[in-house]
């Protein structure tokens, strides 16, 4: 039994079998066949942060697959009132057949995933948002991004950033993260990245000036300021990345042909402007409907399936 906490966990085989998964199911979904490779399975999905594309794509997915999805919000479970995750893990391993779930902190994650009789993905951790990258990889391959890109992420060092890290070390492209001082990337994930790229060949720059992050990109992306659970530092935020907008004038540096991504939600006129995201360059609605393909292509792989599709 395998689980999904962290990209760093899979080799580029397994995570390209994962993609290539889902993009097979995607292709019998747009042509209306619906097999039901999870029949009559369960997916809990555990929220202690809020969700839209998380929640819609699980509980989507696990009904075309042929299950259905339970909604477990942390303000209605005994897990918010302090019920202990090893405990929450036990009971629904005896019930359900997946779980995933959306929490802070990567270790609480690691703590359930521990004592879980069944396979545990991670929908979003302050460290990690790998179902992210799975969708946003897709949408590259589908964009014709894929063959040895340039990625830029430009903003905070955050869960999203890390994402990256991992998905450019395992898969061998290059990656330019610019950050504001104070905001960079974490130097635990930073060194195991670098230590898994040495053999990916992944080039990895790490930089504060989001124009030499930007420069000649096939990949421009980027990620609120102001991740969920530090509402209380926006002010302070909105100050310290100033200049890191990514504008019309910051995508004219990229590839012409460059795509814009973006995890979203989206807030105009601080991360992103209006014109970029709404622009011919933005893929992010592509992108977040990969979201359903892509944890499809996860959760079957998950389930040993990955060679019925
Ligand atoms: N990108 C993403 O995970 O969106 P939600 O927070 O809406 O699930
Ligand atoms: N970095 C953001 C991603 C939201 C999908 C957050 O953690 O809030």
């Amino acid at each position: 039994m395998r689980h999904f906490l962290t990209l760093k966990d899979f080799t580029k085989e397994e995570i390209l079998e994962m993609i290539d998964l889902g993009l097979r199911i995607k292709a019998e979904v747009k042509a209306r066949r619906f097999t039901p490779y999870l029949e009559k399975q369960t997916l809990a999905m555990i929220f202690e942060k809020s969700s839209t594309r998380t929640r819609v794509s699980f509980e989507t997915g696990i009904y075309q697959l042929g299950g259905m999805g339970l909604f477990l919000s942390s303000r209605d479970i005994q897990l918010g009132r302090g019920e202990p995750m090893k405990d929450t893990a036990r009971v629904i391993g005896r019930m359900c057949d997946m779980v995933m779930i959306r929490t802070y902190s990567q270790s609480k994650l690691e703590e359930f995933a521990r004592f879980s009789s069944v396979p545990v993905i991670n929908g979003l951790t302050d460290e990690y948002h790998p179902v992210q990258l799975m969708a946003d990889y897709m949408t590259m391959i589908e964009h014709g991004k894929a063959d040895n890109p340039v990625v830029a992420y430009v903003g905070d060092g955050n869960n999203m950033a890390h994402s990256w890290l991992m998905l450019a070390a395992k898969l061998g492209f290059e990656l330019r993260v610019a950050t504001p001082k104070g905001y960079e990337c974490n130097p635990d994930i930073v060194e195991d990245a670098f230590e898994i790229a040495k053999t990916s060949g992944a080039t990895i720059l790490f930089t504060d000036d989001p124009k030499e992050a930007v420069k000649g990109a096939d990949v421009v992306t980027t990620d609120t300021w102001v991740s969920m659970g530090e509402e209380d530092e926006k002010e302070k935020r909105l100050r310290d990345f100033a200049g890191y907008t990514v504008d019309s004038g910051m995508m004219k540096l990229a590839k012409a042909d460059a795509i814009f991504l973006h995890c979203l939600p989206a807030y105009r006129g601080m991360e992103v402007t209006e014109e970029v995201l709404e622009g011919p360059q933005s893929v992010v609605f592509d992108e977040a409907e990969n979201r359903l393909h892509a944890q499809k292509g996860v959760m079957v792989w998950l389930d040993g399936k990955r060679n019925e599709a």
